[in-house]
């Protein structure tokens, strides 16, 4: 078990009509000149936005809109959003939607607290000092962003898609009602799922300090995932089973299932912001086409890992090699992709990758992280060629 440090200091409201609570926690917080940060129309077509600036209306809460933020989202809009706040002198940003709208605002509000291109952060060239104060009002569980310490962005020229971290943009308040989540294209919801198993997943799969608390609390989460993911796909409209997902979204990215170990694999993160930066697709399903293909070029330098896995999580008999369990692991892991109807390679996904495209992204991938990355197995740009071919 290694030292770490566990730290969400974000106030969460969660539960039926939690939106109610908008310009009270703002307030809270110190908000007056509010951007109200959101994507590309979903929270126009569900009303949400106009109950959104209703009760800021009734508050008497100074705001302006800025909607946009497309899936993988822009520096573009980014800017567009700097120049804003700054034109108005906005003092806090609240994020309504999911994992881009939120990852846009923090975007905007280390932009707006900071000096200089705001891409210099996301490059690692520089560290944030400070960002505007950041508000949630959610609508997929996937990311975790509305608890989290990371931004995600994409940089029009290059396509290059680059996360920064810090805690500066931890969200004051996350607004968490899963009724929210339930106007979700099925699609959307077994991404979410997708990717909120795999915040755990990059976490457990590790070579290094695992803790027996964390291992419970990651296998509990990741059982309690797939078991409600199953039922959302024939029950969309099942509360418990989307307030199940949504508040493991939060628990699985918020550091929880981390405590103790080396920091995480991280390696299919990686490897799948190259694909989603190159061919734009949905973060979740991205994942889950590369992750079999990962899995099974890495397994034997973290087989204890993958055969508790197998075992723990996905209820394979403790019968047979190590080897052996583990692989069923993976297998069913890919069989309840399927299930949940997530694509287990890149044709699933519906990328046909050429050669070069599958080279650009490992290169890019491999400068990216320094040169090598990962936890359970050590990989390097070659590595992720091979994974990325494996699972064309
Ligand atoms: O854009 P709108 O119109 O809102 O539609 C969205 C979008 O098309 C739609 N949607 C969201 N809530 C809805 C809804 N449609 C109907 N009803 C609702 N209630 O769903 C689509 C996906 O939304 P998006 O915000 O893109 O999804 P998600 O939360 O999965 O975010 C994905 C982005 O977050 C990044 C991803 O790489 C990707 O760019 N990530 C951010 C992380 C972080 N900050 O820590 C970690 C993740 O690993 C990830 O990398
Ligand atoms: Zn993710």
């Amino acid at each position: 078990m290694f030292d770490f440090k566990y730290y969400t200091p974000t106030k969460v409201i969660f539960g039926k009509g939690a939106e109610a609570k908008t310009a009270e926690l703002i307030k809270e917080f110190g908000g007056s000149r509010v951007l109200v940060h959101y994507g590309t129309g979903s929270v126009i077509r569900t009303g949400l936005l106009k109950k959104v600036t209703d009760i800021l209306d009734n508050a008497g809460i100074f705001y302006v809109t800025l909607g946009g933020a497309v899936p993988n989202p822009r520096l573009g809009l980014v800017y567009e959003g700097i120049d804003l706040c700054r034109r108005e002198g906005v003092d806090f940003i609240l994020a309504v939607g999911g994992g881009s709208a939120i990852d846009s605002a923090k975007a905007i509000g280390y932009g707006a607290a900071n000096d200089g291109d705001v891409w210099d952060f996301y490059e690692n060239k520089r560290k944030p000092s400070g960002s505007l104060p950041i508000g949630v009002i959610l609508t997929i569980a996937a990311t975790g962003s509305e608890m989290i310490d990371s931004s995600v962005i994409t940089k029009e020229d290059g396509l290059l898609k680059r996360g920064c971290n810090s805690d500066y943009c931890r969200p004051k308040f996350a607004i968490m009602n899963p009724e929210l989540t339930m106007t979700l294209p099925d699609y959307q919801t077994a991404c979410g799922c997708a990717d909120i198993m795999m915040h755990t997943m990059e976490r457990y799969f590790t070579c290094g300090g695992n803790m027996e608390i964390t291992d419970s609390v990651a296998e509990g989460l990741l059982r309690t995932v797939m078991k409600n993911a199953k039922i959302l796909v024939k029950e969309p409209k099942n509360y418990n089973a989307r307030a199940e997902v949504m508040w493991a979204g939060s628990l699985s990215h918020n550091g929880l299932t981390g405590c103790g170990s080396d920091g995480g694999d991280w390696t299919p993160h990686k490897m799948e912001h190259e694909i989603g930066g190159l061919f734009d697709v949905a973060h979740g399903a991205g994942l889950a086409a590369v992750w079999g293909s990962w899995a099974r070029y890495v397994y034997k330098d973290c087989l204890p890992r993958f055969k508790r896995f197998a075992v723990n999580v996905m209820g394979v008999e403790n019968k047979g090699s190590d080897e052996e369990i583990a692989l069923k692991g993976i297998e069913a892991m890919e069989a309840f992709y399927r299930e949940i109807n997530m694509p287990t390679n890149l044709r699933e996904l519906g990328v046909d990758a050429t050669d070069e495209q599958l080279s650009e992204m490992a290169k890019k991938c491999a400068q990216g992280v320094g040169g090598e990355t990962g936890s359970a197995k050590r990989l390097k740009e070659a590595d992720m060629l091979a994974i990325y071919k494996a699972c064309r």
